[in-house]
Order: C-alpha cells, then structure tokens, then sequence
C-alpha cells in the first residue's frame, strides 16, 4: 500500500476516491482516521470489514464544518457553543438523527443519534472541503489493536483494504477525541480524549459519566473493555519494571526503556502513549509496565486507553 504526501494533487485524488465509495486513511490532528463516504452504506460496510469491528460499534462522522452537518444531526444550543469554542478539534459531539438523514443508518449501528467532528489537522480539512462529502471515519486500526499515530502505523495494519493512505506526519494530540453525548438534557462523557473535561465543564457546567465508560454503558456501545491492546501483558502503575519488561516511564526514572514525558507533560505524553505502546510490544519483552500517570487533564484519557491496553483479553 502506497504511503502519498499530501500535495493538492493527492488530495484531489483522495477525495475522488471517498467520492467513488473507495477508503482513504488519513491524518487527523488526533490519530489517522479510515475514511469513507458517511452517505455510502457499502462504503460505510467496507470500513466495518477491514477494521474487522463489531457492526454495533458506531462511527463518527466528519466534516469541514459545523453547518455540513445541519441535514445530519439535530444541533442544539449547546452544540452551537461547544462547535464554536473547540472546532475545529478534537470534540466529538453524539446528537439526535435528524430525520431523513443523509448519514448511512450503518454508521449509527443502530441508535437514533449520530456523532460528529471537525478536525483540526489541515489534511483533514483540506479532504473534507474537497470531497464535499461527509465522511465517516474510525481511527484507522484493525478493531482492538492501538490506534495509529503516523501513516506508516496504518499501512502495517490495515495494507490492502485502502485506495491511498494521506501522510500527514505524526499526530499532534495522540489520543482519540472526547466524545460527548449531547442527546440528554444533562452532557454525559462517553469517552475521554484530547479535549479534558475540565475544559467541557467550563463550557457546558456538570456532565455525567466521568468514569462511568470504565465499565461500558448502554450509550457507549463502543467502548469495549478489550481495545488499544498491544500483543504483550500490559502492567499499570509500576514503579519500577521487572529486568524481564519494557518500561514505560513518565517523569524522571533512571533506566526506563522509553518516558512518555520526563517533563511530567501530560500533552507530550498524550502525543506518545500509542507509538511508544507500539514499538514496545516486541517478543524481546514479556510485558509493558508502566508508571502511574496522574488523573487529571489529558491524564484521564491516557489512563483510559492504558485500562483498556491492560484489560483481559478476548472481552468482545
Ligand atoms: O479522534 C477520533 O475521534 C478518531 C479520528 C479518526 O477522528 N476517530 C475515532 O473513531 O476514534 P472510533 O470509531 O475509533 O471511535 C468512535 C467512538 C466510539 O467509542 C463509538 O462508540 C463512539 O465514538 N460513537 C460513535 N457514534 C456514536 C453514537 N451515535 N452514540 C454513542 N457513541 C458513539
Ligand atoms: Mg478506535
């Protein structure tokens, strides 16, 4: 699978090929994304297929702006509030169908509401001008296995399925999107992200669900407990690593095998946390220990994909 920088001729290419119903990964500020046309039931099902993920996982839907949504999704005031503060970025809002929605019923998996996104990344932006379209894109991983943060990362795991794959350099925030569900009067947190909920409080004041994706709700039909998960034994907040494991350190540890942040910077962190997780997860190791990451800020969604990275395996 041929890896393309992203120049307006590739672009223009990329976005004939989601027009055409085809599958394009590309950059997107928080991991590369497996996109296709959100309109397309067959394409939408491609993606399903070469992901290999579970149809009642749902999808989000991506698009260059908040008004490209306006067929899509009901959008409240409050979404009006948080589009205008944190898009484009890595917010990802669940809002009620509207009816006759162009949105695939596939991409929803199901429920009356449909998630969307304005990334921030300029590839993203640029395709999703260009295409004209709505584009549904998980990150760009084989279902369970860690999300990928560069374009070579995508061509390891999903070679074959894809017309192009867009090379935008490594992903800026590292972890996926908050995602919020907007369809109650109160805000639920169905995923923590690149956005802290913190920062979403401010906006929206109280929002559920901190914590209570740890152990899947119904409304969080995608949050397997299995997922991110490298192929060795993931230990959580190890001081100090085994002789016979990989140390993951964040902060000043003497002898780590990799920091995701000396500094103490959960940003920096965020930005590491899959590529490091990946190029760990070699059979010279037999585990990944690593060291406790604070709760707070960016630290929830870290800790969050390391509780799934170290879940029992085969939970599906
Ligand atoms: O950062 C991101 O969000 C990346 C980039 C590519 O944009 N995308 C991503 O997509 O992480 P994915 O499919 O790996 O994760 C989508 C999350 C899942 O947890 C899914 O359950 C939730 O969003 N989701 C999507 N639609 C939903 C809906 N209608 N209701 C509830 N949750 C939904
Ligand atoms: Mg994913």
């Amino acid at each position: 699978m041929s890896i393309t920088l992203p120049t307006p001729t590739a672009i223009d290419e990329a976005a004939a090929f989601l027009r055409s119903g085809a599958l394009v990964a590309f950059p997107t500020e928080t991991v590369y994304g497996l996109g296709a046309d959100a309109a397309n039931d067959r394409a939408v099902a491609a993606i399903f297929a070469a992901k290999g993920r579970p149809a009642f996982n749902p999808l989000i839907v991506h698009g260059p702006d908040l008004a490209s949504f306006d067929a899509a999704a009901i959008i409240d005031d409050r979404a009006r509030r948080l589009a205008a503060h944190f898009w484009p970025g890595p917010l990802t809002m669940v809002l009620p169908r509207r009816e006759g929605s162009p949105v695939s019923l596939l991409c929803s998996a199901g429920l009356d509401s449909v998630a969307i996104r304005v990334p921030s990344h300029p590839v993203a932006l640029s395709l999703l001008q260009t295409a004209k379209i709505l584009v549904a894109a998980p990150s760009a991983n084989p279902s369970g296995r860690i999300s990928p943060t560069t374009a070579r990362h995508v061509a390891e795991g999903l070679s074959g399925t894809l017309a192009m794959i867009l090379d935008g350099g490594p992903c800026r925030v590292g972890v996926e999107s908050t995602v919020v569900d907007l369809t109650a009067e109160t805000p639920t947190l169905l995923r923590p992200g690149g956005i802290t909920l913190e920062a979403l409080r401010d906006m929206l004041g109280p929002v559920a669900g901190a914590g209570a994706h740890l152990s899947g709700g119904p409304r969080s039909p995608g949050m397997l407990s299995s997922h991110y998960a490298p192929k060795l034994p993931v230990r959580l907040n190890v001081a100090t690593a085994e002789p016979n494991e990989a140390w993951l350190a964040f902060g000043p540890a003497e002898g780590a095998t990799l920091n995701l942040s000396p500094g103490k910077d959960l940003a920096e962190a965020a930005a590491n946390l899959f590529s490091m997780l990946r190029s760990l997860d070699r059979p010279d190791y037999q585990a990944i220990a690593v060291m406790p990451i604070p709760e707070d800020g960016l630290g929830l969604a870290i800790n969050d994909r390391l509780r799934r990275a170290a879940a029992p395996r085969g939970t599906v």
